[in-house]
């Protein structure tokens, strides 16, 4: 059986600490299932990136969306970080921390009348456009208001991530952003969009990359686009390379922020604007785990399972993309015999698995196991499907923790219904 660990959750006499603390102490208090993350891991994986940057003006963004949690955002903004919010809901959230309108970006494919009127009403740095009717709106929105909309285009460079479908944004086939010589077009046509300030250019061509070519040749490409807009007129102030750097959930090779600064710094300095970089899955999939309790383990013609008290509406990444998350108990007992069983959970659905034909130590009913590398894309995109409870969010910081979301409630998910 393989055991994962770092410096932010590792096993001392065969059990698992986050950070200085035992994670049974705090299952103890919270129950499972449960999402657990290490404070010390974002701070230094902000820093890391941060510091990667330090040749070149620029700003992080943290794109919420990976993990929304307040203390989670909170987190980083205390660092110095930005957000990149995806909605009025991840807006209204990131307002509530207080965090000056200056340091946000408004990313979406698909926003609404009311998103671009909140976007303007909140003055936040930068919109950005996916369309040209997107473009049309927000130029409308701004005159109603009589404000001038700063905006960047998200440009869709046609490039190819490498990375699960389902994630790649990049492609031409994608829904995402605008192509090339249309955005050229757009930028320029300054009586049609006379409400709008064009303050920078946009890309994100994926998530979960883990090479740096698709990022060297999309910035490539957009830098062109940005130094003919200069020829023809338009200095652009920002340039944003999105999000996507690809962590290790296995046995990937990814590179290091270091490798992703070398290679595109040179060709951004050439630019001299500030560069924006909106990382969610970087800052955050390895700094949280899941933790869950085994219900039953039992062996079906042949094959075994280990039924959890976690399931697909806790994280859904494993159904809906196949991916991979390491899984491991919470103690390592050197007596038990080792097998190959799937990791499942208690929800009516065969689609319902943490992780399929996984080696690792037979478990026990009331035994725990965690999932790793859960802190980005888990709770967020967690679901109340057969009515179960999100689970509750901890928060490590050394040898403290602190529930920075506590366990729904039925009543919280009855709440907003009528009969
Ligand atoms: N910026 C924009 C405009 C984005 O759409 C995203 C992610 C990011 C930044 C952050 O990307 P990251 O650094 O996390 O790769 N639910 C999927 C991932 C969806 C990513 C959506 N956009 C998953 O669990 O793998």
């Amino acid at each position: 059986m393989e055991l994962f660990d770092s410096k932010y959750f590792f096993y001392s006499d065969n059990k698992l600490y986050c950070e200085e603390i035992p994670v049974d102490d705090i299952l103890a208090q919270t129950g499972t299932p449960a999402y657990i993350y290490s404070k010390k891991f974002f701070v230094d994986t902000f820093k890391e990136l941060d510091s990667s940057l330090q040749n070149i003006k620029h700003t992080v963004f943290y794109a919420v969306k990976s993990n929304f949690n307040l203390s989670v955002i909170k987190t980083f903004s205390d660092l110095g970080s930005g957000v990149d919010v995806n909605s009025e809901g991840e807006l209204y959230r990131v307002m509530k921390l207080g965090i000056n309108p200056k340091k946000i970006i408004l990313s979406g494919v698909g926003k609404t009348a009311n998103e671009i009127k909140l976007a303007l009403e909140t003055n936040l740095l930068m919109i950005k456009a996916e369309s040209e009717e997107e473009l049309v709106l927000i130029n409308e929105v701004a005159k109603d208001m009589n404000v001038i909309a700063p905006v960047a285009i998200r440009v869709n460079p046609d490039v190819d991530a490498k990375t699960h479908p389902y994630i790649s944004t990049g492609l031409a086939e994608n829904k995402f952003g605008i192509d090339v010589s249309a955005a050229f077009k757009f930028y320029l046509q300054k009586e049609k969009f006379g409400n709008i300030e064009f303050t920078g250019i946009d890309m994100h061509i994926g998530s979960q990359i883990t090479t740096v070519e698709p990022f060297v040749s999309a910035v490539e490409k957009m830098a062109e686009v940005f130094l003919k807009l200069k020829s023809a007129g338009l200095t652009l102030k920002h340039f944003d390379l999105g999000g996507g750097i690809g962590v290790v959930y296995h046995h990937e090779k990814t590179f290091s922020v270091k490798e992703y600064a070398d290679a595109l710094i040179p060709i951004l300095k050439k630019l001299d604007c500030e560069i924006f970089i909106e990382p969610g899955r970087f800052m955050t999939a390895n700094g949280g785990i899941l933790a869950a309790q085994v219900q039953y383990s039992k062996k079906n013609h042949d094959k075994n399972f280990i039924i959890v008290d976690a399931g697909m509406n806790d994280l859904i990444r494993p159904s809906i993309y196949a991916a991979y998350h390491h899984i491991q108990p919470l103690e390592i007992n050197p007596g038990r015999k080792e097998i190959i069983a799937d990791v499942v959970g208690p929800v009516c659905e065969s689609g319902d698995f943490l992780g399929k034909a996984r080696n690792i130590s037979e478990l026990k009913r009331g035994d725990y196991l965690v999932v790793m590398s859960a802190g980005s894309y888990g709770m967020t995109m967690a679901s109340n499907y057969n009515a179960r409870r999100r689970p509750p969010e901890i928060l490590v910081d050394g040898n403290n923790f602190q529930i920075v979301r506590s366990r729904e409630t039925f009543e919280h998910i009855l709440y907003d219904e009528n009969f």
